[in-house]
């Protein structure tokens, strides 16, 4: 099954999986950012799939067809979200049923939403950590496939706790696609 990767950020969970054992097909994108050229150096085709408008008539479901197009035309079979900033439509995801992965920064069910980090942080809660699991429609609510917990620091703010909640989502979220791909291959 063909992997691709969908990104938006800065790119380092998309890099995580591009260099750990995982072969990715392609790389797409909402708009230009670092995931680029983290899928050039691998020799990864790029699908540029660009969001113009972020506004509040941003046509949700065109746009979500049109990333299914680009993904269909490189016949991509599995989807890794890895930090992708645009909500996707019932169209992407009623073509990729139960073949989307995500890791988000929480222990989910807790603090799904934009805000995970922060809302942790606020809350006052003394561990937090990643979730991988499957994508729904529903926005952070899909089975849970793996989680791995981190304690919170007393001098912790939101970019710092972020960024050691990354450094686990780097190793466990390749080793959650590796397994992924290699069940669905058996279910063919
Ligand atoms: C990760 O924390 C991921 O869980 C969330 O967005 C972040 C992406 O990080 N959905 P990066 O842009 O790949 O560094």
């Amino acid at each position: 099954m063909r992997l691709a990767v969908l990104a938006s950020g800065t790119g380092s969970i998309c890099k995580a999986i591009i260099n750990a054992d995982v072969e990715v097909a392609a790389v797409l994108v909402d708009r230009h950012c670092p995931a680029i050229e983290m899928a050039k150096a691998g020799d990864i085709p790029v699908l540029l799939v660009e969001r113009d408008n972020f506004g509040t008539d941003f046509d949700r479901d065109q746009y979500s067809n049109d990333v299914v197009a680009a993904l269909k035309e490189q016949e991509i079979g599995v989807v890794a979200m890895a930090g992708f900033g645009t909500i996707l439509a019932a169209p992407f995801f009623e073509a990729y049923e139960g073949r989307v992965l995500n890791t988000h920064p929480s222990l989910l069910p807790s603090f799904p939403g934009w805000h995970a980090v922060n809302d942790a942080l606020q809350h006052g809660v003394r561990v937090t950590g990643c979730t991988v699991h499957i994508a729904t429609l529903e926005v952070d609510a899909g089975p849970i496939l793996a989680q791995s917990p981190v304690e919170i620091r007393d001098d912790d703010d939101e970019t710092s706790l972020h960024e050691r909640i990354k450094l686990t989502e780097r190793d466990l979220y390749p080793a959650t696609i590796k397994a992924c791909l290699a069940q669905m291959e058996t279910q063919r």
